[in-house]
């Protein structure tokens, strides 16, 4: 109901009638007045008139469902959406779903993590109010060696909607850091349930940095956020929307052939390491050696200082640039 309310009061520009929404929705006088209450509660900025009737002046930042769906394009990505105001982590929460049986496509939001997770351990500082924090839960039928290759159709998805909304120039630190002006504003953490060569789900969370306007001390020097980069307040809906059109073309191309051909050439445009030099981190040794962009698997390719060239497999190895984050 309170979805189409809001359909209803985004459709006209003006005033829309306590008789017209009556009518539209079939509900009493008394009914209309308690949803639109609901609706400033959560920060909808709503002017009543007597005689006139009612009028959305402003929607709040935030990425609740009717927020989300307002710019949705996709046909199953995201359409089953669930969005929590606070949560231990929205990777636990998809799991957690997917184990019950919650279907392919499901996303899985939240305005605040207290446990959120980083790779490799670590934690993934998740304040409320301003940033993404998102995962979406897959349930693809394809080989298990295949299914890292996800989290690369994820950061290119999430590179180009950063773009999309922002108008950033946005890159990618292989395999799936984004990066703007040299700092991280978004990091992706995959999970998989699967045995032997079945995958049961795959997990994949994603972290934006939107309005941040401060971050921990240590990790200040290297990370940033997208109002910070573009000077300008971003909103959170309609970037996540644009996370979830641009994956689910991508994610299609993909699955088409279990590949990364057909995306490669759009990833290694935004890939920030092509053509540098790259300190590669590989069991307690360092090498340094030229990027020069992904192959069809998803792993990166280095050259020595004679041209001879190497595979490098995600999550082998650590990836740094020579002076410093990228
Ligand atoms: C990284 O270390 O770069 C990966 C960070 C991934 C953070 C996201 S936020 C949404 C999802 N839920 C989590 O607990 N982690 C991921």
């Amino acid at each position: 109901m309170k979805e189409e309310l809001l359909k209803l009061l985004r459709s006209r520009d003006g005033f829309v009638s306590g008789q017209t929404i009556c009518d539209s929705l079939g509900v009493s006088r008394t009914a209309v007045w308690k949803w639109i209450n609901q609706l400033k509660e959560e920060g909808y900025e709503i002017e009543a008139v007597t005689r006139k009737g009612y009028r959305l002046q402003k929607s709040p930042n935030r990425m609740t469902k009717e927020e989300v769906d307002r710019n949705l394009s996709t046909r199953i990505i995201g359409r089953h959406f669930i969005y929590e105001e606070e949560i231990d982590s929205t990777n636990e929460e998809a799991k957690r779903l997917a184990a019950k049986g919650a279907p392919h496509g499901t996303v899985v939001a939240a305005d605040m993590q207290t446990k959120g997770k980083g790779r490799r351990g670590r934690s993934w500082s998740s304040p409320k109010g301003d940033s993404i924090y998102m995962s979406f839960l897959l349930r693809p039928e394809m080989e298990t060696v295949h299914a890292s290759m996800l989290t690369l159709v994820i950061a290119l998805s999430a590179s180009e909607a950063v773009e999309e909304v922002t108008g950033l120039n946005c890159k990618i630190k292989w395999p799936n850091d984004l990066v703007c002006h040299d700092k991280k504003i978004c990091g992706i953490l995959t999970e998989m349930s699967a045995e032997m060569e079945c995958i049961h789900y795959v997990v994949i969370g994603i972290g934006i940095n939107v309005n941040t306007k401060e971050f921990p001390e240590e990790i200040s020097a290297m990370a940033t956020s997208l109002s910070l980069e573009s000077g300008q307040e971003i909103n959170r809906a309609d970037l996540a929307a644009a996370v979830l059109n641009h994956f689910e073309t991508n994610y299609e191309m993909f699955m088409r052939q279990s590949s990364l051909l057909p995306l490669m050439e759009k990833y290694n445009n935004r890939l920030i390491n092509i053509g540098r030099q790259v300190k590669i981190l590989r069991q307690g040794k360092e090498e340094i050696r030229t990027s020069q962009g992904i192959d069809e698997k998803g792993a990166l390719i280095v050259t020595d200082e004679e041209g001879r060239k190497e595979e490098v497999i995600s999550g082998e190895v650590s990836v740094r640039g020579l002076y410093g984050y990228v």
